[in-house]
């Protein structure tokens, strides 16, 4: 009898069943920029950050672009299925529908978003971080009319939530002179008014259900290729590493802060900026060759977008760290996904109080693009 209860707690715990009667599966809700971007921006027609011809995807299903700006798998990708969770389609996917959501999450990340609304605006198409949040509400009306709102209720507080963004806010806002935000700031300022707003984002978002957070934290973006260009030397850019590092103690403060704040909140942060600043440093003692030059690239001719039809690749993919000017390699992102995975004490099938992952589902490669 006790053996037979337990064993129905069991199958409920590994079902996703909670108690309160809702019969949904833990899926994830991303929220991001082009590190994470599965194919919002390729339906943004007007949008200039669009990984929509070869050779992205690459290395990823049929090798045909994919809307990943990468040749692979984004660091998201690799840490929600080795959570077991099913990898959640693009927002602007037209295959999404309810049951989709139900099945398998949304992810809202676009390419040049950033946590501040004019983040990416000479991109011309984007959606900032409080744009994916309001596309996030509209999702949630949709499935509160599907399955009434208390079971809605439990499957959005079930579910996992991914924050990784602030990378554009830098690149693409504060250090080009064409934003008022790059003469209205100081170093530090910018980086407390980042912090307000994205302390009323996830604030929000927990408003909304989010209880299980995510918030990702900054690389060292000076040594992106396309900052490295801009000092003749080559060498990274200091500053921009620093306002990366102010942004990540921040941060992590922030996510501290919430999670003893909000109400059954959880918030990890996490960021890899040491581990990736070692592999670029010493790249041999990761099994790359080269750790400053993109893989896909036109030679010589370094504009921002450097990865086109006509460009060349590198011989070996696995061994760059950098796929074009800002996106690290599948093989980097695998590096990097398995030390933000120990930064986030995840979650192992050891610990007892661990969220059930939902049943391991294979990733379909995205066939909603050509
Ligand atoms: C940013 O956009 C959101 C809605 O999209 C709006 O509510 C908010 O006031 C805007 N913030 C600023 C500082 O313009
Ligand atoms: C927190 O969790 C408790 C126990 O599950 C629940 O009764 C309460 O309503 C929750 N509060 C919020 C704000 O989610
Ligand atoms: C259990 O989890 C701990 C902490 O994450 C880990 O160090 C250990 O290797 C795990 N043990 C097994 C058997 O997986």
């Amino acid at each position: 009898m006790k053996f037979e209860a337990t064993l129905a707690a069991l199958v409920a715990v590994i079902l996703g069943v909670t108690i309160g009667g809702c019969q949904c599966k833990i899926i994830q809700f991303i929220f991001g920029d082009s590190l994470i971007d599965v194919g919002n921006n390729v339906y943004l027609a007007k949008s200039l950050a669009q990984p929509s011809l070869p050779w992205y995807g690459v290395d990823f299903g049929d090798g045909l672009p994919n809307g990943r700006f990468t040749n692979g798998r984004t660091v998201a990708d690799i840490i929600g299925d080795s959570d077991g969770l099913p990898r959640p389609p693009a927002f602007m996917d037209p295959s999404l529908t309810e049951d989709v959501v139900l099945e398998n999450g949304v992810n809202f990340a676009s390419s040049g978003g950033g946590i501040l609304n004019e983040t990416g605006a000479h991109f011309i198409q984007r959606f900032s971080l409080y744009k994916q949040i309001e596309l996030y509400m509209g999702i949630q009306k949709l499935i509160v009319n599907r399955i009434g709102q208390q079971e809605a209720q439990a499957f959005f507080q079930q579910a996992q939530y991914v924050v990784a963004l602030g990378s554009n806010d830098f690149i693409n806002n504060y250090l080009m002179p064409v934003y008022s935000a790059s003469w209205k700031f100081t170093d530090e300022s910018f980086v407390s008014y980042l912090m307000e707003t994205l302390e009323g984002q996830l604030k929000l978002l927990h408003n909304l259900g989010a209880r299980q957070l995510m918030v990702f934290g900054l690389g060292p973006l000076g040594c992106i290729p396309l900052q490295r260009v801009m000092s003749s030397s080559g060498a990274c850019q200091e500053r921009t590493n620093e306002l990366a590092i102010s942004f990540n103690k921040a941060a992590s403060q922030l996510s501290d802060k919430l999670s003893g704040q909000l109400p059954n909140a959880s918030l990890r942060f996490g960021d890899a900026y040491d581990f990736v600043n070692d592999m670029i440093t010493n790249p041999l003692k990761y099994g790359f060759s080269n750790s400053n030059w993109p893989c896909c690239s036109l030679g010589n001719i370094r504009p921002a977008v450097t990865c086109t039809p006509v460009s060349t690749l590198c011989n070996d993919r696995s061994k760059y760290v950098f796929w074009d000017e800002y996106h690290p390699t599948d093989q980097a992102n695998e590096l990097i996904a398995n030390e933000l995975i120990k930064k986030f004490g995840f979650i192992t099938a050891n610990t007892t109080d661990a969220p059930s992952p939902a049943p391991a589902v294979a990733p379909s490669p995205p066939g909603f693009f050509f």
